[in-house]
């Protein structure tokens, strides 16, 4: 998506920010786009509070004056808002192709509400084309992988699960300090299933599926932006 359309999308998205709200801010460049808008909001005036779902989006908001708190001093928000990797029907998202999925979830779910930002490609009628993020501990790798292999297949999935690489060779870390394995299932028809399924294994700290949490999705198309709901 061009960094144009982003922005767009972005721009929808502060309408609904109001003086004194206290915000969840997402991860990613779609994230970043409503980030630096706010700052620039901000810089004019507007008094808001921010807590971040990564250290990047920390960095990135701390650099341009948005107040930034934790849950534990703001433990509820008024509105999150945040990127997707996919949107699919009643907004169920996959997140963490940035790596933030744990912290997405925890401010999402510490949200009334969740506005998602994304391009119209971000749009399907089934998740799983874009590789399921699932975030684990590093202690029993192999044996949690074999897990989520085993429940995978009870539910008729099968494919990779690749663990995803720093840019240093060694294994990526998220900010928790956990791996990530990208799981490629193509389609998952039935994401309820999934994330209940991956809830029950021991060494699975979070994985990508959010369901739930998103009130609302502002998507950007060529020319027009269009607002869904569960
Ligand atoms: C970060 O962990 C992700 O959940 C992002 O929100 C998601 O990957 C969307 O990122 P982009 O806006 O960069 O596509």
């Amino acid at each position: 998506m061009s960094v144009e359309m982003k922005r767009r999308s972005a721009e929808a998205a502060l309408a609904h920010v109001e003086p004194g709200m206290k915000l969840g801010l997402g991860t990613g460049s779609t994230a970043d786009e409503f980030v630096k808008l706010l700052g620039a909001r901000v810089a004019a005036g507007l008094d808001v509070v921010g807590v971040p779902t990564s250290e990047r989006t920390a960095a990135l908001a701390g650099s341009l004056g948005i107040r930034l708190e934790t849950l534990d001093t703001l433990p509820e928000l008024d509105l999150t808002i945040d990127g997707a990797d996919e949107i699919g029907p009643g907004l169920v998202l996959v997140k963490g192709g940035g790596g933030a999925l744990l912290r997405e979830k925890i401010v999402a779910a510490a949200s009334a509400r969740m506005i998602v930002i994304a391009d119209k490609s971000k749009v399907v009628e089934t998740v799983g084309a874009f590789p399921l993020p699932i975030e684990v501990v590093p202690f029993g790798l192999g044996s949690t992988r074999l897990k989520i292999e085993r429940i995978a297949a009870d539910l008729g999935l099968a494919g990779p699960l690749a663990l995803r690489q720093g840019r240093d060779g060694a294994p990526y870390l998220t900010d928790g300090g956990h791996y990530i394995l990208d799981a490629s299932f193509r389609r998952i028809p039935d994401p309820k299933a999934l994330a209940e399924a991956l809830a029950t294994i021991p060494g699975v700290v979070e994985h990508g599926l959010f369901i739930g949490l998103a009130t609302a999705a502002v998507v950007a198309g060529l020319d027009q932006i269009e607002t869904l709901h569960p």
